[in-house]
């Protein structure tokens, strides 16, 4: 059975005084019965980590470089990150698809760098809105799943998130039928490559998540919770999203 996961990317914001959330979150929800799991900036990680650390808050990066160390000015590895207290790594988000020009290649690639420090990766896939309009969602998602994933991954190693580009930050959501075509299509090319494996990873759904339609999208088969952006960074907000979880 693959876990439930509410999972937070606070993306580039942030400073010390945003972890006065993570407080408020903590004393909102003080036993969640899902997975909860914030990936702050890097300079907030350790500090967020140890406010973290003996609740059920789970904490990870946004990305990690592919090498454990060595001369990659501005690069954070995944020992790293494990060092800092985190357990996840996001990798291949769109924006950093989008934005360092990563490839299929390059995700894989790092998502074996996280298992390396024995960490969860947490890898990305989903199409723009030129690939949705001209009816590829389904092709290039499985391409992506194909070049992203590494052999080796379980359900304790690996997360997959779905997040349609043209759904991120844009308040646009796919229709509940949308979602549930994709996450049935990742579900059984999981299960065919992965087997049993394939069955327990949890595949979240990101891109504009809120409280007002978290019921909704987590009552779609096969979505076992969802990684957010904007809503993630108020402890209010999260906090909803949480509870329409631990309602599913
Ligand atoms: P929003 O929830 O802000 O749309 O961002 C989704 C996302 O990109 C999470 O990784």
């Amino acid at each position: 059975m693959a876990r439930k996961l509410a999972a937070g990317n606070w993306k580039m914001n942030g400073t010390g005084e945003a972890l006065g959330e993570i407080d408020a979150l903590v004393a909102a929800h003080p036993a969640p019965i899902c997975d909860v799991l914030i990936c702050p900036p890097s300079t907030l990680l350790s500090r967020m980590s140890d406010r973290t650390n003996a609740t059920k808050i789970a904490t990870g990066g946004q990305d990690c470089h592919a090498n454990s160390n060595g001369a990659h000015t501005g690069d954070i590895s995944a020992q790293m990150i494990a060092d800092a207290g985190g357990s996840f790594v996001i990798v291949g988000h769109s924006e950093r698809r989008a934005d360092h020009g990563e490839t299929d290649a390059d995700v894989a690639t790092k998502a074996k760098a996280v298992w390396d420090a024995n960490l969860i990766a947490v890898i990305c896939v989903g199409e723009t809105l030129a690939e949705r309009e001209a009816g590829q969602t389904i092709d290039v998602v499985a391409g992506q799943l194909a070049g992203s994933i590494p052999d080796g991954a379980t359900g304790a190693n690996t997360v997959i998130a779905y997040e349609p580009v043209w759904a991120i930050g844009t308040g646009k959501v796919p229709t509940l039928d949308e979602i549930a075509a994709v996450h049935a299509d990742i579900r059984a090319r999981l299960s065919q490559r992965f087997g049993s494996h394939g069955t327990d990873m949890s595949i979240l759904y990101g891109g504009s998540v809120k409280p007002s339609n978290a019921d909704d999208i987590f009552a779609v088969p096969d979505v076992d919770g969802a990684l957010v952006g904007g809503a993630s960074l108020k402890a209010d907000d999260f906090g909803g999203i949480i509870s329409a979880l631990e309602r599913a």
